[in-house]
């Protein structure tokens, strides 16, 4: 990788998303497990989330979302100086799912590795790929978050298996003199680690602990409406911004209460809120891409707005970006 002149910002130039053919509704689960599509919907927002099929692995689905962000951005493959994916559901133990998408796409030489913060991860890896751009380490990003979150789902778990799905999101960032994002900040602790883990792993061929999903359902809730609404008045104060200055918050699309909890703290109005977790599910680290290029593509979010990014998942693991759209 080669120093590049720096550059004060860098700006999503393009984006893209992918989401697997089969829908799973509600009424689909009830025949399943002991569920109903009311308690779904009045617990969660949740209507519907994708999933993928048997033979799509994470990086098929981050490969057409990061193939659509690409053609956004008018950006061949060998344009591209850095590849992050933020994924938890890679392919393989390794190479990383980022590096498996960069022979897909037909790029040779440009660093490229995996993020791993749940559903943070794309928040991590966008705010890592903008510290590359603003060390002039990188001109043009590919930043990708995909999860096949159905393959660590306990499909008898009723208390999990309803919340997720299976998709991908990704941006192509680059350099600009122009903002661009301004404000980032990152958050861990590992204090949380058990209200939300996969507590297994492999060793000698085999699984050892779980494989699957286990979740403090409500420890969850409170911590990611405590965490995620200070976190939007943190980066409001730091910017000596306001909510009224705010015109699309992007939050992790995981339940409709928890949206509606930080707005509520927050006093943001739910109309500047792009949400999607009604159509989606909890995609992990796909859910703020996927978010952010649906409202794109279909006209809400406009170029030169401020847009709020706020992240949060298992570690526990949480972040936010301000951005000039
Ligand atoms: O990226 C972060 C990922 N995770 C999250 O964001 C999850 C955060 N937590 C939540 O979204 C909520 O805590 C849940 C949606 C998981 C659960 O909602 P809740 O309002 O906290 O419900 P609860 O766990 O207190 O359960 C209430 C009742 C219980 O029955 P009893 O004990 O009152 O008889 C549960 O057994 O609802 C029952 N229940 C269900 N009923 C029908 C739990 N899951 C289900 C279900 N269908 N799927």
């Amino acid at each position: 990788m080669n120093q590049v002149s720096c550059s004060l910002f860098s700006r999503i130039i393009g984006t893209g998303s992918y989401l697997p053919a089969r829908v799973v509704t509600n009424k689909e689960l009830e025949t399943q497990i002991n569920t109903n599509d009311e308690w779904i919907v009045e617990r969660t927002g949740i209507r519907q989330r994708h999933i993928a099929a048997d033979t799509e692995g994470t990086c098929d689905l981050a490969e057409h979302a990061a193939r659509r962000a690409m053609e956004m951005a008018n950006c061949s493959a060998d344009e591209l100086d850095l590849i992050i994916v933020g994924t938890t559901t890679p392919d393989l133990i390794y190479p990383s799912t980022a590096c498996l998408l960069q022979a897909r796409l037909g790029n040779h030489g440009a660093p490229a590795f995996d993020v791993q913060a749940v559903c943070s991860g794309f928040m991590y890896a966008l705010v890592t790929a903008d510290k590359f751009i603003k060390s002039g380490a990188a001109k043009r990003v590919l930043v990708v978050g995909a999860d096949v979150y159905s393959r660590i789902l306990d499909w008898n778990d009723r208390g999990t298996s309803i919340l997720f799905g299976d998709g991908a999101g990704a941006v192509i960032l680059e350099a600009s003199d122009t903002a661009g994002i301004f404000s980032t900040k990152l958050h861990a602790d590992g204090k949380y680690k058990d209200i939300l883990c996969v507590p297994g792993t492999v060793a000698q061929n085999q699984i050892h602990g779980c494989g699957f999903t286990r979740m403090n359902g409500q420890e969850v809730f409170k911590f990611a409406v405590s965490a995620l609404s200070e976190l939007a008045d943190d980066m409001l104060k730091t910017n000596q911004l306001t909510v009224n200055d705010i015109d699309w918050m992007i939050p992790h699309q995981a339940n409709i209460r928890i949206i509606q909890a930080i707005a509520r703290k927050i006093k943001l109005p739910m109309d500047k809120i792009i949400v999607t977790v009604d159509k989606h599910g909890n995609t992990s680290a796909a859910s703020i891409p996927l978010a952010l290029d649906i409202a794109v593509r279909d006209g809400r979010i406009q170029r030169g707005q401020t847009l709020l990014l706020e992240a949060i998942g298992g570690g526990f693991t949480w972040g936010a970006v301000l951005m000039k759209f």
